[in-house]
């Protein structure tokens, strides 16, 4: 690499603790879901418009020799993406926002955009079944950054332990996929800022119409906009929203040089989606409660994993960080994977498939699809059962998905 070329070897990002959060508008969330971003009578003047444009075009003209424009390239950005991009960051009240590929994506982006061989990120086993492939094994093996797994995630202290100055990034996870376990998050930003180092909260189960974490402290989230943000299973894609010294070191890093990005037909659908946001996760939550109470009170059901049941350990915490239970729970069976096999086998309504957040309900078996990697202590201590069933409880009428469920475990 020739000297000129060392502009590329651009520093990894600093995190500043006294960074400034942006000043919220008094718009309320429905409206942000339906406005942030675009006005069809405002700047796009050439795209006078109801709906947003989409944008397919991955290259812009020159206008001048010596004037690069921006976007240049779809690699960097794409004005469709760059809408939706505003709009979840309005949505987690956060500065800007880098849109992914994927999820699992946007946290690699992240990861590798902040981190370098020796540094490491404190996190705890209350994670997504990739985010931990991630920690566990990619980035150890082969950016030689190391993942430390708190031993309590609901004592503070076990976090602060964890935490040295080699920590980049605190990682939570709340509610986590699949077990719903919360994590307070006040108090666990608190801990992350004591030593100067950011927190990262995952809101992809809760969505920001139900929690916002930034409020609670957060600096960083990460979404995936796969489940209930786009809400139907027709989109695969992901964002980081933070400070914009974070989001353009992203970009940067993982998009302008590698492609990571949001396709803008499926950012343009996300877009429409996200115009439901708010009217989809009440009804998510509603539905996904009536549910819960339904199989708690089921004798071949031994453990109801929801954080709208008073019976949760974490009930009054929930309660305090978010608006509703949320869209998904998980249950466990007695007699582990043959008795879950026997359930899931016998549903009519409820479909096996792995995702979540889609209007239809879906079911998933976390110990053999996603959490299969863990160790079995590891497994003990995240919770993740063999009789473990995931529900994302759609929008159907919930007698409907309750008739369905007691019909499968009668088969037991
Ligand atoms: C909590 C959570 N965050 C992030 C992701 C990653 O999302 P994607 O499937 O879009 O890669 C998942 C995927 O299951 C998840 O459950």
């Amino acid at each position: 690499m020739t000297d000129e070329n060392l502009f590329f070897m651009r520093s990894p990002w600093e995190f500043d603790p006294n960074h400034q959060r942006p000043v919220e508008n008094e718009q309320g969330f429905a409206t942000k879901a339906l406005h942030a971003g675009f006005r069809p009578d405002g700047d796009l003047e050439r795209f006078r418009a109801f709906a947003a444009p989409i944008v397919p075009s991955m290259t812009y003209p020159y206008e001048h020799f010596d004037k690069i424009p921006y976007p240049v390239y779809g690699r960097t950005k794409t004005p469709t993406a760059d809408l939706l991009e505003q709009r979840l960051a309005a949505l987690e009240g956060g500065e800007t926002a880098v849109s992914a590929g994927s999820g699992s994506q946007a946290l690699f982006n992240l990861m590798f955009t902040i981190c370098r061989p020796g540094d490491n990120v404190v996190t705890s086993l209350n994670i997504f079944g990739e985010g931990y492939k991630q920690a566990a094994s990619i980035f150890p093996e082969r950016c030689g950054v190391k993942f430390r797994f708190v031993k309590n995630p609901a004592d503070p202290k076990s976090w602060d332990q964890e935490i040295d100055g080699k920590t980049k990034l605190v990682w939570v996870e709340t509610p986590s996929n699949p077990t719903l376990f919360v994590t307070d998050l006040k108090a666990i930003a608190d801990v992350a800022h004591s030593h100067k180092v950011p927190l990262m909260v995952d809101n992809t189960t809760a969505t920001a119409a139900i929690q916002r974490p930034m409020e609670f402290g957060a600096d960083i989230i990460l979404l995936s906009i796969t489940k209930f943000l786009a809400g139907n299973g027709t989109v695969l894609g992901g964002a980081i929203v933070g400070p914009e010294s974070l989001t353009e070191d992203i970009r940067w890093n993982t998009t302008e040089f590698v492609g990571a990005i949001m396709q803008p037909f499926d950012s343009w659908l996300t877009l429409q989606y996200l115009e439901t946001l708010p009217l989809r996760m009440d009804r998510h939550s509603a539905n996904t409660q009536a549910v819960a109470e339904f199989l708690t009170n089921h004798p071949k059901v031994k453990l109801v994993n929801y954080p709208g049941l008073k019976t949760h350990p974490q009930y009054e915490l929930a309660k305090r960080q978010m608006k509703s239970g949320g869209g998904m729970l998980s249950f466990v069976v007695e007699g582990g994977i043959p008795s879950a096999r026997i359930v899931m086998n016998a549903f009519k309504l409820v479909i096996h498939a792995v995702t979540f957040g889609t209007s239809r309900t879906i079911c998933m078996h976390p110990r053999t699809i996603t959490h299969e990697h863990l160790t079995q202590e590891e497994r003990d201590i995240a919770g993740i059962d063999d009789g473990l069933i995931r529900l994302s409880v759609g929008l159907e009428d919930p007698k409907d998905i309750i008739a369905d469920l007691d019909q499968a475990l009668s088969k037991l």
